[in-house]
C-alpha cells in the first residue's frame, strides 16, 4: 500500500476506534449496588480495530497481491497492448478505461497510456465499513452490452466479473431475423461470453432434441458457493483460487462431495466438449462459412464474410462463442450440451 493511503487507512481507523461506540473492546464493568451486590456486566462492544483488521493486516494484503502477481489479469499482457487504449475495447481492457466507465458511466473515452490491472482497478472506496464490504467498484446487476440478452444478475460480487466477461454482440437471429445473415470475420459474441454461458443466454438457441435450461437456473450459478466468485476465487491452495483467479479445484471438490477429482475434466465433460466442437467446426469448414490458416503448424480459424443462410451463421456464432468460453462446458454443462448437440442436429438436416 502506498505511504499515503497507509496514513489514510491509519486515519480512519483511528477515528472509527475513539469516536463508535460500538468499537470499544469492553462495555462498562457492572456498577455495584449500595447494598454490596454487583450489577449487571455490560455486554461487550464489538472491536473496531479487528473489524478492519480482518483484511488489511500487512501479510493478508501481501498475500493478495502475491496470489495476483500470477494472474493474467496482473500482467495484461495480450489484452492492454492492443485494446487498452481504445474507445470502445478500454472499459474491459485497462485500468483506466474499467474506472473511467465505472466512475463517469463514459465506454467511449480512449485512453492514452493504458495500464493492466492493479488491486483499485477492482476495488474503490467502502461504503459501509463492515461485514464483506469489500469495496468493490461494482456489484450490483449487469446492465448487458448487448441489451437483447436483458439484465444479468450474476450475484454480488461475481457482477464484477461479468460487468467485462461478457459477449459484445448479439446472435445473428436477434441482430438482425431473416432467411440469410450477412457474416463479417467477427460472427461471435468476443472472446468474453463467459457469463453469458454461465446465466444461459445470448447464444443462438436453435431448435432441436436437448431442451435449453431456463436462464439464469443452471446449478454452477443458483449453488451457494457458485458462481464466478465461488470457483476462480476459492481459498487460494495449490497455486490456484483467490487472487489468481485460477479455478480452485478444492472448490469443486468441496460442492461436489465424493471421491475428489485431479483436474477440471468432471465426467468427461471437458473431452466431451471439445469433441463436439471439433465436429462442428470440420462440419463449419466443410460447408465454407469458415476459414482455416495455418503459421508455423499452428491452425486459426475464423468466420468467413459473407451472406449465409441464418442457420449457419448461428452455427458459427455459436462455435466462437464456446469454444472462447475456454471452459470446455464447466461453465454451464447443460446449457452447453443443448446448444452444441442442436447446432450439430441443425446443419446435419
Ligand atoms: C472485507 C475486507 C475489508 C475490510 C473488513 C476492510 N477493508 Fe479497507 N480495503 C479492503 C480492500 C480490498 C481495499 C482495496 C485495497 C487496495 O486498493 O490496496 C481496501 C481499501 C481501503 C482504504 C483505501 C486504501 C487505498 O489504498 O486507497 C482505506 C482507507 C480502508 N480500506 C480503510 C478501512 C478501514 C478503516 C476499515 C475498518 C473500518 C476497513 N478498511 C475494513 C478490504 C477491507
Ligand atoms: C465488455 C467487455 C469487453 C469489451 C468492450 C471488449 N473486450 Fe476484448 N476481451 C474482453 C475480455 C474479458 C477478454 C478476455 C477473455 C478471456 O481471457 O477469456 C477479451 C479478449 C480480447 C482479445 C483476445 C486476447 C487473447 O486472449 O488472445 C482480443 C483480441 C480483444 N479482446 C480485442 C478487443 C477489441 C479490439 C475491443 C474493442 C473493439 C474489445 N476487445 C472490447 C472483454 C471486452
Ligand atoms: C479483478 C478484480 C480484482 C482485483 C484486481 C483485486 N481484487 Fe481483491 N477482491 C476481488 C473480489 C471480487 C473480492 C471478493 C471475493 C468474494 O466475494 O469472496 C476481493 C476480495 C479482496 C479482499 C477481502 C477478502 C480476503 O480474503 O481478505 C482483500 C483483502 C483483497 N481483495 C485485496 C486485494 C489486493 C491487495 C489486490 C491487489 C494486489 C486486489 N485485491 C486485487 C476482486 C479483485
Ligand atoms: C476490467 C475488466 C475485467 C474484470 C473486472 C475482470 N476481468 Fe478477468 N480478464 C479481463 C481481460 C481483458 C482478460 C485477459 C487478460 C489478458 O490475457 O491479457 C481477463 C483474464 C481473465 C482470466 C484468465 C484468462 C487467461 O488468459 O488466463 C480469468 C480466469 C478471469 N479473467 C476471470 C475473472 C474473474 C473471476 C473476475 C472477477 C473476480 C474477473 N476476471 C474480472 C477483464 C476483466
Ligand atoms: C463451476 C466452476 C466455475 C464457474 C462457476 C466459473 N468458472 Fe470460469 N472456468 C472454470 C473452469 C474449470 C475453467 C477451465 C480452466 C481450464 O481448463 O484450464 C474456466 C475457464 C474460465 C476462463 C478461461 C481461463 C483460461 O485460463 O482459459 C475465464 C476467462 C473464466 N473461466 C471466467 C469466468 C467468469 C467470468 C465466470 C462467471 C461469469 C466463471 N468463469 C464462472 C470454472 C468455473
Ligand atoms: C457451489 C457448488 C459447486 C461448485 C463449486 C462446483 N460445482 Fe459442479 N455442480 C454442482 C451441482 C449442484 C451440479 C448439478 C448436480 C450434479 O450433477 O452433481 C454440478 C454439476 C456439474 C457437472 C455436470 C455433471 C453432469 O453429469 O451433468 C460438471 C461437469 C461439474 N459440475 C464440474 C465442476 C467443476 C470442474 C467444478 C470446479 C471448477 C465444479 N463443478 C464446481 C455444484 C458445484
Amino acid at each position: 500500500m502506498k505511504l499515503k493511503n497507509f496514513i489514510q487507512l491509519l486515519l480512519l481507523a483511528t477515528v472509527i476506534m475513539f469516536t463508535a461506540p460500538s468499537c470499544v473492546k469492553e462495555g462498562p464493568i457492572g456498577l455495584s449496588g449500595a447494598d454490596g451486590t454487583n450489577g449487571l456486566n455490560g455486554t461487550d462492544g464489538k472491536d473496531g480495530s479487528v473489524t478492519c483488521l480482518a483484511c488489511h493486516s500487512g501479510n493478508n494484503m501481501a498475500q493478495k497481491a502475491a496470489e495476483f502477481a500470477t494472474s493474467a489479469h496482473s500482467s495484461g499482457a495480450i489484452a492492454v497492448d492492443y485494446a487498452g487504449g481504445r474507445a470502445g475495447c478500454a472499459r474491459c481492457h485497462s485500468h483506466e478505461g474499467f474506472v473511467q466507465f465505472i466512475t463517469l458511466g463514459i465506454n467511449d473515452l480512449p485512453v492514452t497510456n493504458p495500464s493492466a490491472w492493479e488491486c483499485s482497478t477492482c476495488h474503490g472506496i467502502h461504503k459501509t465499513f463492515e461485514g464483506k464490504d469489500y469495496a468493490l467498484r461494482i456489484n450490483a446487476p449487469v446492465v448487458p452490452v448487448v441489451a437483447a440478452n436483458g439484465t444479468m444478475d450474476l450475484k454480488g460480487s461475481s457482477n464484477l466479473c461479468a460487468t467485462c466477461h461478457q459477449s459484445r454482440s448479439a446472435e445473428p437471429g436477434t441482430a438482425s431475423p431473416g432467411a440469410n445473415f450477412t457474416m463479417t470475420v467477427r460472427t461471435y459474441p468476443h472472446y468474453s461470453a463467459q457469463s453469458n454461458v454461465l446465466f444461459g443466454n445470448g447464444f443462438a438457441e436453435i431448435p432441436g432434441s436437448v431442451a435449453y435450461p431456463t436462464k439464469g437456473t443452471a446449478d454452477h450459478f443458483t449453488k451457494a458457493g457458485g458462481s464466478c466468485v465461488g470457483c476462480h476465487m476459492g481459498t487460494f491452495a495449490a497455486k490456484q483460487g483467490g487472487h489468481s483467479y485460477i479455478p480452485s479445484l478444492k472448490a469443486c471438490n468441496d460442492c461436489h462431495g465424493g471421491t475428489p477429482s485431479t483436474n477440471y475434466n468432471y465426467g468427461g465433460i471437458q473431452t466431451d466438449t471439445q469433441a463436439k466442437l471439433t465436429q462442428l467446426r470440420d462440419k463449419l469448414l466443410a460447408l465454407g462459412v469458415i476459414t482455416k490458416t495455418t503459421v508455423d503448424g499452428v491452425d486459426t480459424y475464423a468466420p468467413k464474410a459473407g451472406s449465409v443462410p441464418m442457420v449457419q451463421a448461428q452455427a458459427v456464432f455459436n462455435y466462437f462463442g464456446i469454444k472462447y468460453d475456454r471452459s470446455l462446458g464447466v461453465h454451464n454443462p447443460k446449457y452447453v450440451k443443448a446448444l452444441l448437440v442442436n447446432t450439430l442436429e441443425a446443419l446435419n438436416k
